[in-house]
């Protein structure tokens, strides 16, 4: 490390958010890390519009399709053996779109503790059967 380098901060432990609900849980293996040994940017990605999809999805009751992943931000590396715990909130209902914000956890093998590892904020749009946007019934969540 040179001179003026700050060292890297320990990723902060905490508990896994109370009365929320987790939308997803999985074990990364082997198989989804890159060649450092940590798991693969692309591999969060997808598993975050999963997850973000999930309320969308009861929301909008049918189709709908990812048209931006409006902000993502890795905060701390997912390692292979991790529990990943995906916890999706919708944040604001459009006429045809839903935004969803997706926090990312992970608990290293048999820690009780965890750490933040990525947020991100998606946006939805329900679809028809010819894929074109349909309006969302907000009476229907
Ligand atoms: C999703 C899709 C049907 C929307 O069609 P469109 O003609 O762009 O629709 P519109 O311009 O009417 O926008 C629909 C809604 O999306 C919102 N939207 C469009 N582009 C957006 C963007 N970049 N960020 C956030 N919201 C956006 C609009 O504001 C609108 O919301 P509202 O009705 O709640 O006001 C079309 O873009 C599509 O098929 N995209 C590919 C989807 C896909 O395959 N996703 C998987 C990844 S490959």
């Amino acid at each position: 490390m040179k001179g003026t380098e700050k060292p890297q901060q320990a990723a902060q432990l905490v508990e896994l958010p109370k009365g929320r609900e987790v939308v997803l849980r999985v074990v990364p293996m082997p198989s989804d890390a890159n060649y450092t040994g940590d798991i693969f940017g692309g591999w969060i990605m997808s598993q975050v519009d999963i997850a973000g999809s999930i309320p969308a999805l009861r929301l909008a009751r049918g189709r709908i399709a990812t048209v931006a992943v409006n902000s993502f931000t890795f905060k701390q590396p997912v390692l292979i053996g991790d529990l990943v715990s995906f916890y999706a909130d919708i944040v604001r209902v459009g006429r045809t779109s839903i935004t969803v914000d997706v926090e990312v956890y992970a608990q290293r093998r048999t820690a009780h503790e965890a750490v933040k590892v990525t947020e991100a904020t998606l946006t939805y749009v329900a679809v028809d059967d010819e894929r074109r946007p349909r309006p969302v019934n907000q009476e229907s969540g």
